[in-house]
């Protein structure tokens, strides 16, 4: 197998674009798939300041590196979870990350410890109100990557969603009719209201074993194993169905994913008037100023139940 480009001995076929690559041009094509996401998409410009969500897989070490490298003024925040067996690995993948690469280039590390912050970790929380682990993590992250990012005033907030994530949670809105979250689903979420950080999805061009790839050739040292908690979940059998589509008719991820997102772009309501919808229905967080539909958000609600529920 020879390199497309070059003709090199290839490193990587790579089927849904008829191509192989050797290890230069693989890079190239990477940097090259994220740079016009990027622009495409109108995510962000070289002044900004982004702010990366890094958990420690692949993804998001893969995105880090990807934008230093590319030239943005890229920081990260790591949300340790607390998860025995689990969250110390990922931590120390970051901060060795953070320390051999990023620091060269004049990134700074944030670290949210759970425990801490929030007083236990995520599991423990989940216990005391009496929620999946999984949903509880979910709205301390989400709340977490949306604070840091407002509160340090960075530009835009990055994680490290692929091409796989974002057609396997497609396919789950799908055949659930989630209208709602069709609308929202897409690379881009934009600031519709103060409070609420811009936030940006990268890697939505590019598969998930090509970033897999592009960390191992690379030498990003990154966790392999996935979050104990996913084991069994639905995103994951999407996943697997989708790849398996994949291995018989190679294109098939891509042409879902942005076949749909061609079409949002055709029947989207202007920007103007959504944010106008979204903005109508969102105030302030009477306990911590965060925008929410609600009087209390979802994760001042949490906390009061987790403090209520705690042996004193
Ligand atoms: P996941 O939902 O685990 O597939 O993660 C999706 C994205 O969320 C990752 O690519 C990261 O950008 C971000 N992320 C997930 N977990 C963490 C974490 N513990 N700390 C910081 N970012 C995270
Ligand atoms: Fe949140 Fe696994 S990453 S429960
Ligand atoms: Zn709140």
């Amino acid at each position: 197998m020879r390199c497309k480009k070059c003709q090199e001995k290839a490193v990587i076929g790579l089927p849904r674009h008829n191509a192989a690559f050797c290890k230069g041009c693989f890079n190239e094509y990477v940097h090259d798939q994220v740079a016009r996401a990027i622009k495409a998409q109108r995510m962000f410009g070289q002044k900004d300041r982004i702010l990366v969500a890094v958990s420690g897989g692949k993804d998001s070490l893969a995105l880090w590196d990807i934008l230093l490298k590319l030239g943005y003024q890229a920081d990260a925040l790591h949300v340790d979870l607390g998860i025995p067996g689990y969250s110390a690995t990922s931590r120390e993948k970051v901060e060795r990350f953070a320390d051999a690469v990023a620091a060269s280039r004049q990134a700074k590390l944030i670290i949210h410890v759970v425990k801490q912050e929030e007083g236990a970790g995520i599991q423990e929380l989940a216990n005391l109100v009496n929620r999946p682990t999984c949903s509880t993590c979910g709205t301390i992250k989400r709340y977490q990557f949306n604070r840091a990012a407002v509160e340090r005033s960075y530009d835009v907030m990055a994680t490290g969603h692929n091409l796989d994530d974002e057609a396997a949670r497609l396919l789950g809105n799908v055949l659930h009719w989630q209208v709602d979250y069709l609308e929202k689903q897409g690379p881009v979420l934009p600031a519709s209201v103060e409070g609420f950080a811009r936030k940006v999805k990268p890697l939505y061009r590019l598969a998930e074993r090509e970033v897999a790839a592009y960390a191992v050739l690379n030498r990003i040292d990154y966790i392999v194993e996935e979050c104990p908690m996913a084991k069994g979940s639905k995103m994951l059998l999407y996943k697997e169905v989708l790849n398996h589509l994949e291995s018989e008719s190679p294109g098939t991820k891509q042409a879902f994913y942005w076949g749909f997102l061609d079409r949002q772009t055709e029947t989207r309501p202007t920007a103007g008037s959504m944010a106008e919808k979204d903005q109508a229905s969102l105030h302030p967080c009477t306990v911590c100023g965060q925008p929410t539909t609600a009087d209390v958000c979802t994760y001042c609600k949490m906390m009061a139940r987790a403090q209520a529920a705690s042996p004193r």
